[in-house]
Parts: C-alpha cells; structure tokens; sequence
C-alpha cells in the first residue's frame, strides 16, 4: 500500500521519499521506482534530513501501537510547521489525542482515511483527510493530484476537524460491512431458495452494472462467481471456508453509534454476522444437533425472486448509507468536527470501496438539505422506500420459509417501519422502568416527568 501510494505520487511529478524498517521492502520499491523521482531512507532520520520544510510524512503503517511507536521516534526530528499524515485505518479517539498532542508542539497531524486496497493506492485512492485546515493547504495539491476522480473532480476534500478523517473513513467501513452482507444474504436466498448457479449469479450481478444498483461491490461480486480454482478446477467461491474475518472498523462505528445513541442496525447486523461466521465449530455442532426441515420448494418462482432482491438491495443499501450519514452528522456536531455531508459523499463518488451510482442521488439530497439527518425524510428516497418495502418484506418471507437468515435485510425493514411510526410500544417500557426502579415517566396530556405506586398481583387480588 504505501510503496503503492509513492509510486502514485512520484507518477504525478512530485518528488518522494519512501522508507520501510524491511529491507525487502525498501529494495522492491527501488526496483519498482527506477526513472521515478524517488529515493529510498534507510532509516527515519535519513527520510527527514532528505525532506524540503515545510516536510511532510505520511505513514501507512497498522493502526495502534505500531503508530504511536513512529510518532514518538518521528516527531522530535521534524520542526515546527511540518505536517504528519497518518493514512492508516487508526481509531478515532486515537488520533483525535496524537492531533492535540502534536498541535500542542507546534506540528501538524493529518488523520486521513484512505480508501481504494493496493489498486487504489496505485492508481487513485479516496482520501479523506482532516485535522486543522491550514495544514490541509500545504498538501491539498500533493492529494488532489493522487486522488481518484469523479465527474466532479479529486476524490479528496478536507473532511472537517480534529479525528474528522478517521472518523469517516470508519463510517465508510461501517457501510462497507453492511453492504457485503447484504449482498451476501441475496446470494444465501439465490443459491439456496433459488437454486442459481454460479453463472446464474454472475449474471444476476453482472446486470447491476448497467442499473441504478451499479456498486464497486457488486461488481467485484459478479467477477468472483465467474473465477475458477487452480487446484481443483472448482468455482473458487466454493472452495473458501464460510468465516469472515475482520480488522475491527465496522465495530468500531456500531461503538461510536451506541455511544451517540444513534441507531445503526443494518451496521450491527453486518458487525454481528461477521462473529457469528467465525464461529464455525460451534455453529458445526449445533447444525449436527438441531436438524432443520427439509428444504422448501420455491413457489414465487425464479424471476420474481430475483426482482425481490433487486428492489430489496435499493432499499437496504440506502438505508446502509444512510444510517451511516446519520451517525456522521451527530457525530459532526458532538465531536465539533464540522463535516460537510455532500463533500463525504462526493469524495466517495470514486475510489472508495462503497463507491456505487446511489451516491449521486445521496449526494443531490444533501446538497438540497445540507441539514438532512435521515434519508428517509428526503423527498426522493422517501418515495422510493415507500414502495420497495413490500419487496424487502416478501424477501424476508421467502428467507423464513427455507430456514435462511436475512439479518441486514430484517434490520433495515425494522428500522423503517420502527422510524415511521408516530407511536412506538415504548410507553410500556415507561410503565415497567417505573414500576421497578421509579425512573419516572412522560405523559401524552401533560407536560411533565411522573411516578406512579404501581399496583402489585397482590393489591389486585384483593
Ligand atoms: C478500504 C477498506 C480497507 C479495509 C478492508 C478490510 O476502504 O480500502 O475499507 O481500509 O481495511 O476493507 O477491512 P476488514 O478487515 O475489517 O474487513
């Protein structure tokens, strides 16, 4: 990723230092740069005494410990002024103290999501920088050069505040898992109430391309389903062991929305699977023990089923979206970041692994409302929900019948219907925290907090 990501700069005309504590590494990226304006530090003082001030250094190294070890070896050998971008995936709440720490010494610190993989680093990455917006002006032209583009220009802008960077890039991993799920459930209902094979589900996936679903995701999926296996000639797909593993991102956002006391529950559902997936002995076991029934026939037929998920995905992956947007402006406000919502998304137009076609309607809505909170409060998405929900709801139904789960889909459906209703069953949750521990409650006819000395089985027998 980072020999990646100096290439890309070099390949714009700046000149770039790259270092590595392996020597391998150091010697690949020699290799890889001849005729590039690159040079190689052998260590990190070397690195900085090859840099013209103000300098900038970018890590890309695991978040964690391995950061604060380099900033505690690099930060006394810069000076006032300089600026270290810290381009990994590193949790907020980390490099919200590394930006007041090294602000405090007269440093600048960049906390900056990048999105992309290894491609995207060497061809154009999504870069979601923030800090002070001084320090992005000294790297803005460095950023808009390597960035990917869109129809409206770098995919980079400065996100806003302090942990801002960070923040949204974990937001946009949130997404991210939420989307893989619910592309994963459609493939669990194709395969398994549908009986598709895997050419059937390329082309099932390969038709989003060309529609209002077209998503980076979606169209790596369709690839997967048509790569066979070197060893054994299956479908590669097939031969992957069902455990999901996970760096700790999309956790973090279902974290930071309990916290904010936002509800995220197509992100919790996605978070929840990927335990549950790595679960795999107990999950054997328990398959050996409680024996399901015997597998349903479709009824609906193949087609329909199909047109189900179609509606189904809209549905749930502009709720993934937006249940993600509304974490950020909360969170924007909470944090002071001052995020702008329609940049995020325009920043995530290309690049970014959540890249899709919806985020220019997602974009439009923000930029009509920059004070929209939930999408499905904005005039274009309410009406689409509105009528892709008896989709989502026959999908779930097909699910139940064949003994399948649809965690992300049951969410979103959940969620709509629970945000849509004027009355929710809560008044009884009132009732019963009242009733145990006097935490008082609301009334309907009355302004006010009020106890009430509930009466007990026995006052009622008598
Ligand atoms: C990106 C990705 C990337 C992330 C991987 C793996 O935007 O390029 O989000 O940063 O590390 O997607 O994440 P998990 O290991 O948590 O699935």
């Amino acid at each position: 990723m980072g020999r990646n990501l100096v290439l890309n700069i070099a390949d714009h005309g700046f000149s770039v230092c790259g270092y590595d504590k392996d020597e391998k590494q150091r010697q690949h990226l020699m290799e890889e740069a001849v005729e590039k304006p690159v040079s190689v530090a052998v260590s990190l003082e070397d690195l900085v005494s090859k840099l013209k001030a103000p300098k900038v250094v970018m890590l890309l190294v695991p978040a964690g410990a391995i950061v604060n070890m380099v900033l505690e070896e690099l930060s006394p050998l810069l000076q006032k002024g300089d600026v270290i971008i810290d381009g990994g995936n590193s949790y907020y709440m980390d490099t919200a103290k590394h930006y007041q720490n090294l602000q405090s010494s007269g440093l600048h610190f960049i906390g900056m999501g990048v999105s992309g993989g290894e491609e995207g680093a060497r061809h154009g990455p999504s870069l979601m920088p923030g800090g002070n917006p001084e320090s992005y002006e000294v790297v803005r032209p460095i950023l808009e050069s390597i960035a990917a583009t869109s129809d409206e220009g770098p995919c980079v802008a400065w996100m806003g505040n302090s942990a801002s960077g960070h923040y949204v890039k974990m937001v946009h991993n949130g997404i991210e898992y939420a989307i893989m799920q619910l592309i994963t459930e459609i493939y669990d209902l194709l395969k398994n109430a549908g009986r598709f094979n895997n050419k059937e589900l390329h082309h099932f996936f390969n038709e989003w391309r060309q529609s209002e679903l077209q998503s980076f995701l979606a169209d790596i999926t369709a690839d997967i389903f048509l790569q066979k296996d070197e060893e054994t000639a299956n479908f590669l797909v097939d031969q992957i062991q069902d455990k999901a593993r996970q760096k700790g991102t999309g956790m973090w956002t279902s974290q930071s929305a309990m916290e904010l006391n936002v509800p995220l529950p197509v992100i919790d559902a996605a978070v929840t699977m990927r335990f549950l997936s790595a679960m795999k002995e107990e999950r054997v076991e328990a398959a050996e023990k409680i024996k399901q029934g015997k597998v349903e026939v479709l009824s609906i037929g193949k087609e329909k089923l199909a047109e189900h998920c179609r509606q189904a995905m809209y549905f749930a992956q502009a709720l993934s979206y937006g249940q993600g947007l509304h974490l950020l402006s909360i969170a924007s406000v909470t944090y002071e970041y001052k995020a702008d919502l329609a940049e995020v998304l325009r920043v995530w137009k290309s690049g970014c692994i959540i890249r899709s076609a919806m985020l220019n309607d997602l974009r439009k809505e923000w930029l009509n409302d920059p004070a929209l909170t939930n999408i499905i409060l904005s005039p274009f998405f309410s009406k689409k929900l509105f009528h892709q929900r008896e989709h989502v709801a026959a999908l779930i139904q097909t699910a139940i019948q064949f003994k399948l789960s649809l965690p992300c889909f049951s969410a979103a459906l959940n969620y709509y219907d629970a945000y849509n209703r004027a009355r929710l069953p809560a008044n009884l949750i009132q009732a019963q925290r009242d009733y145990f521990g006097a935490h008082l409650y609301e009334r309907i006819d009355k302004t006010g907090r009020f106890h009430t000395e509930w009466l007990h089985e026995s006052t009622i027998d008598q």
